[in-house]
């Protein structure tokens, strides 16, 4: 019998020897642990042994039994914490470290910001909660303009038709030249608000990026310089131009911007839907109401100013063609840009 404890002795020392990991561990337990196993076997092995020696190898198998067990243990204890959570396997492959990232609506903002700052404008901030003179009456929006209608805007107290979410970031034009004098450059991104149906092309929310430049003898040349100059860094450099004439109650004259589709160069695609042009901003010479409703003299002063919607652009960029999207948080599409 000692003879033959030693002979598994020395296998299950070997065996011990090539734990490394809980894979490792796991068939040292099945091939010597279970109830079919090499000790249960030398424990049954007894009963072959004559009557006066089973005391002695009893006591013997028991020892080595419990030697059995404990080195056992120490190796799982090493590769287990006490929740039974695997804390050390060397042999695992690394874990793929998964990093947050900019949600692309802001990197977009972000970027738009920096090449503007780099041409002299600052950024200026307004209120979500807009009061009808800024969001529409120093807009020199007519009393009775359908866009103050309750089909666009979102008011916020049901009992007074003057508070409201801003329905554009043309409001915080008013605020920058109520508060500062010429020259103004500034640039104003932010969230905006539309009692819209939400579908592939539209949400009740969004984001907008407004411009202005308010100083002496300012004319739309400086508005096209200003525009095709940042879309060629920011889109295209090639890109070519056209301004289409618009309307806008706060700008006159006013125009749409269009520009020659940055993926196709103009010879149609999916994201200029065939036209090889893509709309790019709204855009216009301040109106001299505006500014004299500021405090800013139109006679001495001119300006122009100009906004466009973010999320258009990201989808332009993405090449993505429902807004939504972008507001899913699916990692598919977030990781895109
Ligand atoms: N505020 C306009 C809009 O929401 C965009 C615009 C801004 C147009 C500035 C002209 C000048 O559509």
């Amino acid at each position: 019998m000692r003879e033959h404890i030693e002979q598994l002795r020395a296998v299950i020392e070997a065996d011990l020897a090539q734990i490394t990991n809980a894979e490792t561990l796991e068939q040292f337990r099945l091939t010597h642990m279970v109830r079919k196993g090499t000790v249960q076997k030398l424990v049954e092995s007894l009963r072959t042994v004559p009557v006066a020696e089973k005391p002695a190898a009893g006591s013997a198998i028991n020892a080595f039994r419990s030697w059995v067990e404990d080195e056992f243990q120490k190796r799982k204890d090493a590769f287990e914490g006490s929740a039974g959570v695997l804390l050390v396997d060397v042999a695992l492959p690394a874990r793929n470290a998964t990093r947050g990232s900019i949600h692309p609506i802001t990197q977009t903002v972000n970027e738009i910001v920096d090449i503007f700052t780099s041409m002299g404008f600052e950024v200026a901030d307004g209120p979500d909660v807009e009061d009808d003179t800024h969001n529409f009456e120093k807009l020199n929006f007519a009393p009775d303009h359908p866009a103050r209608d309750m089909q666009d805007t979102f008011f916020v107290d049901s009992e007074r038709n003057d508070l409201l979410l801003r329905t554009h970031t043309s409001s915080v034009q008013i605020r920058v030249m109520e508060n500062m004098q010429p020259p103004i450059r500034c640039i104003m991104p932010g969230r905006v608000y539309r009692n819209e149906a939400v579908s592939a092309r539209s949400l009740a929310e969004f984001h907008q990026v407004e411009g202005l430049y308010v100083d002496k003898g300012v004319s739309m040349a400086d508005l096209k310089g200003t525009i095709t100059a940042f879309a060629k860094r920011f889109y295209d450099a090639d890109a070519r131009f056209r301004f289409r004439t618009s309307f806008f109650p706060f700008t006159e004259p006013s125009a749409e911007v269009d520009m020659s589709c940055f993926l196709c160069k103009g010879q149609g695609c999916r994201i200029c839907k065939h036209t090889g042009w893509l709309e790019i901003a709204g855009c216009g010479m301040v109106h001299p109401n505006v500014l004299s409703a500021c405090g800013i003299d139109p006679e001495v002063y001119s300006g122009f100013a100009f906004g466009f919607g973010v999320e258009r652009v990201v989808m332009m960029r993405m090449g993505i063609d429902d807004i939504r999207l972008l507001y899913q948080n699916d990692l598919r599409v977030l990781r895109q840009l």
